[in-house]
């Protein structure tokens, strides 16, 4: 048992991105989000707002109004709800340094 502790232990510390930095921990938690907000938030050819490109603080509000359902939504607050504060801060801080594909 101890030793299948281990190699738990070791698996997961060497698990491919255990020690990556903020930047890449909100690039895979962005990858949900991806489905309906286009890939890196670029919703092109869709009715959904962009993401990428806006600013961190305006993600980051418009998240946390989703969570506390102070904006009404018909997804966002049951998928804002599913974060934690700081994982809204990560994901706002990866859509933040996003460019949009007309903008590149
Ligand atoms: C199932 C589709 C779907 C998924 C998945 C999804 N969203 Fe949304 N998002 C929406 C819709 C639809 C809206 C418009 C508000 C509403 O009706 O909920 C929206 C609105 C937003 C807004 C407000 C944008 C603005 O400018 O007003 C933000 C920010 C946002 N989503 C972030 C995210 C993040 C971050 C994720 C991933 C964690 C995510 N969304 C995943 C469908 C989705």
């Amino acid at each position: 048992m101890i030793m299948f502790r281990c190699l738990l232990v070791i698996t997961l510390l060497t698990a491919p991105g255990f020690a990556r930095s903020e930047s890449s921990i909100g690039a895979r938690l962005a990858a949900t989000c991806a489905a309906c907000h286009g890939t890196a938030g670029d919703t092109k050819g869709s009715t959904l707002p962009r993401l990428a490109g806006q600013s961190q603080q305006a993600l980051s509000a418009n998240l946390q109004a989703f969570k506390t359902g102070k904006r009404p939504s018909t997804i966002m607050t049951q998928i804002a709800k599913g974060y934690t504060d700081e994982q809204i801060e990560q994901l706002a801080a990866y859509f933040a340094a996003q460019k949009p594909e007309a903008a590149k």
